[in-house]
């Protein structure tokens, strides 16, 4: 069962610690959110998941980690300075800002049109202005003159660091064709509509590979290709439905129709989320065929192909692009996690079910009381513990509440140090301690010799 609604997971993560409205107390800043000390495990445990998906486990796939503010001649030559707009529209009642595209996708609900069969304004039906272009990305200036020449931009995507290394890294790591280029990082988009919480922000990050192959035999009827934008397709469906723990029935691969696409684009479909408000996406993956090492080639004077030892040829390769958003993902991790159900006292508890691999805490130590008899023997174990996993210490309260503290951050599992661990009243402890489970509730009694083994068995992955 995911959350009903938005507002449950934006309410858990501000009192749990996951996300926080950024400078809040200033009033906050449109579409921009901070990681609390939760989520920023989470969304470290999510890239690294991605990573070891996508570069580690994977002999073709390396990773780069490109500067953020890089020569502008890059975004001019991706088409990113020309083409990066949204269309923006007024209304002219309200005076409130829409993008024009969002209203006619139904994003702010039921698209309303006046008599003329326009589109009028999400909020009370005014009548827009006719849509002007606005360029999305944000610009900045490196130098101390404020002219022309030291304009730069903040990367509205992480695509375009990889092109301009291509030769880099097949010179660097003797790369044969096919292979790929990952990067995770930080993008930047002048996001002028409300983001829905962490849907759409200003700052996000993104976890995107470019996989390049031999161009087709054929470069109108791209068969080769299409199989391997295809088995991207496959492979990344997967990877939410096994890896992040989603639900087959909220995901879904809707390919783009032919007037979404670019000149260039041989097609491109989303994996897309149930959100609460609908279908949403989560990832693109576009056969962008050889736009990009063309486009860079030409314009930089430097041309971007690989020699091929088979034919002796050069060529310009081909790109799959599986785009992610990684803070997007995160959001969708929170809301399918959701549960609300009965505990062991029959009263509801709040648990997010999260894979353990991305679990932000994965075991949680708890002596039964605050009792000194108790707290050698839980910090021992706590040190033991936390040599190998991300861990947490707490023995504030009682313990049904501690559980239901964990339960609701997600924690796997949990450790009970109590007296019949260390003994009472001239008994000897039996050296052991409960492990409970989270998603079952069920307690075992394991002896703390043989407790990290027990915990690797329970958390697949970690
Ligand atoms: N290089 C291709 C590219 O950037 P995109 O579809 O614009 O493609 C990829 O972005 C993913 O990045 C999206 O599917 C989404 O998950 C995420 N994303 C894009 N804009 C975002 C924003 N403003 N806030 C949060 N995530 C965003």
């Amino acid at each position: 069962m995911p959350a009903k609604d938005l507002e449950t997971i934006v309410s858990l993560a501000k009192r749990r610690g996951f996300v926080f409205p950024a400078a809040e107390i200033y009033g906050g800043f449109a579409n921009t959110y901070d990681y609390g000390p939760l989520g920023v495990e989470l969304k470290r445990n999510i890239r690294e998941a991605w990573w070891k998906s996508m570069v580690r486990d994977r002999d073709d796939v390396v990773g780069i980690d490109a500067a953020l503010i890089t020569n502008p001649r890059v975004w001019v030559a991706s088409g990113h300075v020309s083409n990066f707009n949204d269309p923006l529209v007024d209304c002219k009642k309200c005076q409130m800002r829409w993008r024009l595209d969002h209203i006619e996708e139904g994003q702010y609900g039921e698209v309303k049109r006046n008599a003329a069969g326009d589109v009028t304004c999400p909020n009370d039906g005014g009548e827009l202005t006719e849509p002007r272009q606005f360029n999305m990305m944000f610009k900045t200036q490196v130098g101390t003159v404020a002219d022309e020449a030291s304009i730069a931009y903040l990367p509205p995507e992480t695509a375009q660091g990889i092109f301009p290394n291509f030769e880099n890294v097949v010179a660097s790591m003797r790369r044969k064709l096919p292979f790929g280029i990952a990067q995770s990082r930080v993008s930047f988009r002048n996001e002028i509509t409300p983001g829905k919480f962490i849907f759409r922000t200003l700052e996000f990050e993104q976890m995107e590979m470019e996989y390049f192959c031999q161009p087709p035999a054929d470069r109108n009827n791209p068969v080769e290709y299409l199989a391997l934008h295809q088995e991207w397709i496959n492979t990344r469906l997967a990877w939410y439905r096994d890896t992040i723990g989603i639900d087959a029935s909220r995901l879904r691969i809707r390919d783009h129709e032919k007037a979404e696409l670019s000149h260039y684009s041989a097609g491109t479909a989303d994996v897309e989320y149930l959100f609460p408000w609908g279908w949403g996406e989560l990832e693109g993956i576009a056969a962008r065929t050889d736009f990009d090492l063309t486009a860079h080639g030409n314009a930089s004077g430097h041309p971007l192909t690989y020699f091929d030892e088979d034919t002796k040829q050069h060529v310009v390769p081909w790109v799959i692009e599986p785009a992610a958003g990684l803070t997007r993902t995160l959001a969708v991790a929170m809301l399918e996690a959701y549960n609300e159900e009965l505990d062991e006292k029959g009263e509801t508890r709040v648990v997010l079910k999260f894979k353990p691999a991305i679990a932000p805490i994965k075991v949680a130590v708890l002596p039964l009381s605050k009792n000194e008899a108790l707290r050698p023997a839980a910090r021992r174990v706590y040190e033991m513990v936390r040599s190998t996993y991300m861990a947490q210490y707490d023995e504030t309260q009682s313990i049904g509440r501690r559980y239901r503290r964990q339960d609701e951050i997600g924690t796997p599992l949990c450790i009970t140090v109590d007296f019949q661990t260390v003994g009472e009243d001239g008994t000897p402890g039996d050296d052991a301690v409960t492990i409970r489970e989270r998603d079952s509730q069920v307690q075992v009694r394991v002896p703390i010799s043989g407790l990290l083994e027990a915990l690797r068995d329970r958390l697949p992955g970690c």
